[in-house]
């Protein structure tokens, strides 16, 4: 392999390239035209099953802003084909049916996830060919937590009440639940890294949605099986938990090469938390890109400054961008970061 802009695995592996690295989480989305002229034609669904076009809108961020990393087009919930879960996405993701009750887990399959995601597979090989080698490309799943929650909620969700009752009063069930989803995640991430991605991101959206203690007994070792598993592939791991800097702790242990910082910490103290020998990523309030570009610019050279106490900094948001950004704000943000 010999990438044209290794900048994004550097900083992953520790060294500081000579400009911040960045990459946008949901990257390839409706805030760009040339994805929304694409999506007038399939539908979501058909999007993710199509090879040449999950390649196409994984490179459309890659053009247009010269983006240090690109991710696959795909979605955290692809997986559940390998559940035989039904998930419908309105765009919201609403799931057939929801996962409540023993019987409920009992009907889930579990299957290999080779059986039934061949076609992300195929996607990832479409990517890496239509990339030809100008950027890394990253795989992903949703951490055990996230993808539990949307598979027992049956879709998004505020207060967890069918998540966080199944974890109360029925422990071992969750647990055999979380399990069974690690497994088949851990089966995921091999088939991507196989198909060839060059780094994986672990996205725990609704870690904050647990009580420290309880995220620490029902949750942490399924996630730590899974980097563990992982990191066992050679290729970088980063882990994003959208929570608290409390769950930050707890995340610190998994000993994945890349932490992800939401946007609810400063970056400075995130790194106080996790130590200035973890390599860091984020974390820019994707709301910011709607501020001035004066105010954008101040913001976006504050976390590369803040960044430089860690080991390494790859710029992110702190979450997904928003539907509605300006793609000229994208560019500036870009650029700011690169000259920063
Ligand atoms: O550009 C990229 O980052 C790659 C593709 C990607 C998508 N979703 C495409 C998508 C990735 C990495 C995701 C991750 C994802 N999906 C997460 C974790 C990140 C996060 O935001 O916390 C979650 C929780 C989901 C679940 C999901 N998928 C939701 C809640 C939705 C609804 C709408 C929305 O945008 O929030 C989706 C649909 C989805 N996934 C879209 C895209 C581009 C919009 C679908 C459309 O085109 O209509």
């Amino acid at each position: 392999m010999s990438l044209a802009n290794t900048t994004f695995l550097d900083a992953c592996r520790g060294t500081r390239p000579a400009h911040t690295p960045i990459w946008v989480m949901r990257q390839a989305g409706r805030y760009l035209p040339e994805y929304r002229e694409v999506r007038s034609k399939v539908s979501f669904e058909e999007l993710c099953r199509r090879p040449d076009l999950c390649a196409e809108v994984t490179r459309q961020p890659i053009d247009r802003f010269g983006l240090d990393a690109a991710i696959l087009f795909s979605d955290i919930l692809t997986v559940f084909d390998a559940m035989g879960a039904e998930v419908e996405f309105t765009p919201a993701p609403v799931v057939a049916q929801p996962v409540r009750t023993a019987a409920d887990v009992a009907r889930l399959r579990f299957g290999k996830a080779d059986d039934h995601l061949g076609y992300v597979y195929d996607a990832v090989s479409a990517c890496k060919k239509e990339l030809a080698d100008r950027v890394p490309l990253i795989g992903f799943c949703g951490a055990p937590f996230t993808t539990a929650s949307y598979l027992v909620e049956g879709g998004g969700s505020k207060e967890f009440f069918h998540t966080k009752s199944m974890a109360f009063t029925e422990p071992a069930l969750f647990g055999r639940l979380l399990e069974s989803i690690t497994t088949v995640l851990v089966d995921y991430l091999a088939g991507q890294v196989r198909a060839g991605v060059d780094a994986l991101q672990i996205f725990e959206s609704w870690g904050s949605a647990l009580a420290p203690e309880d995220y620490r007994a029902h949750v942490l070792p399924h996630l730590a099986r899974l980097v563990a598993e992982a990191k066992g592939h050679g290729v970088p791991v980063i882990v994003f938990v959208r929570g608290n800097a409390s769950l930050l702790e707890q995340a610190k242990t998994l000993g994945a090469d890349v932490m992800g910082i939401d946007w609810s910490i400063e970056l400075s103290r995130a790194i106080e938390v996790v130590g200035t020998d973890q390599v860091v990523q984020g974390n820019l309030d994707p709301m910011a890109l709607f501020a001035t570009p004066q105010e954008l610019e101040r913001r976006a050279r504050a976390i590369v400054e803040a960044g430089r106490r860690a080991r390494a900094h790859v710029f992110n948001l702190g979450h997904g961008i928003s539907r509605f950004t300006d793609p000229d704000a994208v560019a500036r943000l870009v650029a700011a970061v690169h000259a920063a």
